[in-house]
């Protein structure tokens, strides 16, 4: 399988690996047919993700797709966090292959996820707000 440089780079050497203890909205999505778990946690003062940060047990792709939506919200405000979509991290990492296309999906699941919790604990719907998540698949 051919990975561009920026998913080799960012799979090997991924940013924003790790958790926020006191994070504002975690989010954990899964794939139940590969079976991979993204978890991401936030943190957010106001309008604006001050702090961002992911562990992905997954593949390669996943891993990388991850990393690079972490930096792509990073000092955002939520609305532009709403707006990520798995097609804009996969522009930003070059592209992946047709195969791997679905671990970028769960990058984008794993932000929106991340809001629909940090809204809940505000006390607010976030359905309007961030739209349906799909629930962790189980198989
Ligand atoms: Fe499932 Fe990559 S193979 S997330």
């Amino acid at each position: 399988m051919n990975y561009s440089e920026k998913v080799m780079d960012h799979f090997i050497n991924p940013r924003n690996v790790g958790e926020i203890p006191d994070a504002d909205g975690v989010g954990e999505v899964g794939n139940a047919k590969c079976g991979d778990i993204m978890k991401m946690y936030l943190k957010i003062e106001g309008e604006n993700i001050t702090d961002c940060k992911f562990k992905t047990f997954g593949c390669g792709a996943a891993v990388a797709t991850s990393s690079m939506a972490t930096e792509m919200i990073k000092g955002k405000s939520i609305s532009d966090a709403l707006q990520l979509t798995n097609k804009a991290v996969m522009e930003a990492l070059d592209g992946l292959p047709p195969v791997k296309v679905h671990c970028s999906v769960l990058a984008e699941q794993a932000v929106k996820a991340a809001l629909t919790d940090y809204y809940q604990k505000q006390g607010v719907d976030p359905e309007p707000i961030v739209g349906k998540v799909p629930e962790m698949e189980e198989e």
